[in-house]
């Protein structure tokens, strides 16, 4: 089965931190000779094809979801599909809109696990092509079809093969028109002893991927709160809890499920989401343990945006022990438009973690921070989340700019926090990490003397 993130994967690696800080270093007369010095090994725009250049990035990128029966509203697969949409289909991928991965590419921690955006390259090579007028070129360079993985499968499967344990809510009838709607059934997860995580995936059914806004998991044991299992929201895939560190899930838990349907133009009979879960070996050590919680911005509540009006809300957070983060979630609706995640040093310096500045509530992400680069903060460092809505007519995504707008759970109200997966360490632990971490630099270093 083919994995069209592993090649995004691939591209991201070689786009990482090492190269760009290479390249910076560069004078910038030096750039501009390399480019006008020699012979491009670059084909000129004038030779850009549909089938040789454009069907193969529309492959690895876009046909996971725009094929027919995929979550797409449109199929992406032939010249004919593809060549009605041209226009569009520049401008998305040039706004970074499409594939729907939403994070800034020009500030913060650009290693991330499962990303889905585009090389600035491949961009570049749907642009042109497009304002070349979208020619097909021939047909023999059409390259061969991909073996799609099954749009009901875990998507994770491909990575850690099928999950350990699959628990499943209780059947749910969402009608065809309605107001938002609440489904809170409890299941037994059916693992009698307690064990380390790995990675989790909510999923929702094909069908009722459309109505399902969220579905959140928590754990009990015997009707005592055991901690949150897992967050999902439209649009994304899963979680991965990162080597040595342990997301507990205890002995003879309950999932507690917290459903929220958005009735949707369909009609949804039975519908069940089911969260996959993959355990460490019963031996595995996890010597630090990861929550995942939801950090609110100013409590979460007490702000109403004016009609034509915008916001800006900040939440402030702080450990009582040395931490890893290890993902960050943004979580709004329709009138947020950007969220950043930021690190106060108790020194007073800065520094931008992440940033979502063209956010859109039809996708959430946890964004996954490569191991070497998930951020450490001191006891005494804080976490910055910065919120900024938009309730004018500019906002593309405001469904009445007439309407004063307040916190709450309907999709129509607002929402401000984010989700963020922290392995909680001790100073032994944290010096492990920087140590280890510092070595791999080293020995990744080029040996100088070979060349
Ligand atoms: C993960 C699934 C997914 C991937 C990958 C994806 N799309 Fe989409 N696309 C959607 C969905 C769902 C919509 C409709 C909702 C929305 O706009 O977000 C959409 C909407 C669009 C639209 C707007 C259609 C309209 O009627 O206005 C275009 C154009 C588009 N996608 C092109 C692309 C291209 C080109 C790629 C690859 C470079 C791509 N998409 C990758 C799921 C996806």
């Amino acid at each position: 089965m083919t994995d069209p993130t592993r090649r995004l994967r691939a591209v991201n690696a070689l786009r990482s931190a090492p190269l760009l800080a290479v390249l910076a270093l560069l004078p910038w007369s030096s750039i501009g000779a390399q480019q006008t010095a020699g012979p491009s090994a670059d084909p000129a725009p004038a030779d850009l094809t549909f089938t040789r250049d454009v069907a193969p990035i529309l492959q690895q990128n876009c046909q996971v979801c725009h094929q027919p029966g995929a979550i797409g509203p449109m199929s992406l697969m032939t010249y004919e599909d593809v060549r009605r949409y041209a226009r569009r289909i520049s401008r998305l991928v040039e706004a970074g809109d499409m594939p729907p991965y939403q994070y800034d590419s020009d500030v913060g921690i650009q290693q991330l696990k499962e990303d889905w955006r585009m090389s600035d390259d491949e961009i570049q090579t749907i642009v042109d092509w497009v304002a070349l007028g979208s020619p097909e070129g021939d047909p023999a360079d059409m390259p061969a079809p991909i073996e799609w993985p099954d749009p009901a499968e875990f998507r994770l499967a491909d990575r850690f093969g099928e999950p350990d344990v699959v628990v499943a809510s209780a059947p749910y009838d969402v009608p065809e028109v309605g107001q938002d709607r609440w489904w809170r059934p409890t299941t037994p997860v059916g693992v009698n002893e307690t064990r380390c995580i790995k990675a989790i995936e909510t999923k929702p059914s094909v069908v009722g991927r459309a109505v399902a806004h969220h579905a959140n998991s928590s754990l009990e044991v015997a009707g005592e709160r055991a901690g949150r299992l897992s967050e999902y929201a439209l649009g994304k895939v899963g979680e991965i809890v990162p080597e040595g560190a342990c997301r507990r899930l205890p002995a003879n838990a309950d999932v507690v499920w917290d459903i929220h349907y958005w009735p949707n133009g369909v009609e949804v009979d039975d519908d069940q989401v089911e969260v996959g879960i993959w355990l460490h070996p019963e031996d595995y050590e996890g010597t630090y343990d990861q929550s995942l919680t939801l950090y609110f911005l100013q409590g979460g509540r007490g702000y109403d945006i004016p009609p034509h009006g915008t916001l800006m809300t900040q939440g402030f957070h702080s450990f009582d022990s040395p931490v890893r983060i290890d993902s960050w979630q943004p979580h709004g609706h329709t009138r947020l438009v950007a969220m950043s995640i930021e690190i106060l040093r108790k020194n007073g310096r800065r520094e931008m973690v992440s940033m979502v500045s063209n956010w859109s509530a039809l996708w959430h992400h946890s964004h996954i921070y490569e191991d070497d680069v998930a951020p450490l903060l001191e006891v005494g460092d804080q976490l910055i989340l910065t919120g900024w809505y938009d309730n004018t007519a500019n906002n593309r995504y405001n469904p009445d700019p007439d309407q004063w707008v307040g916190i709450g759970d309907r999709t129509a109200d607002e929402m401000s926090h984010a989700w963020i997966a922290v392995t909680h360490l001790d100073e032994e632990g944290m010096e492990k990490i920087k140590a280890d971490r510092a070595a791999r630099l080293i020995s990744e270093q080029p040996d100088r003397d070979d060349r």
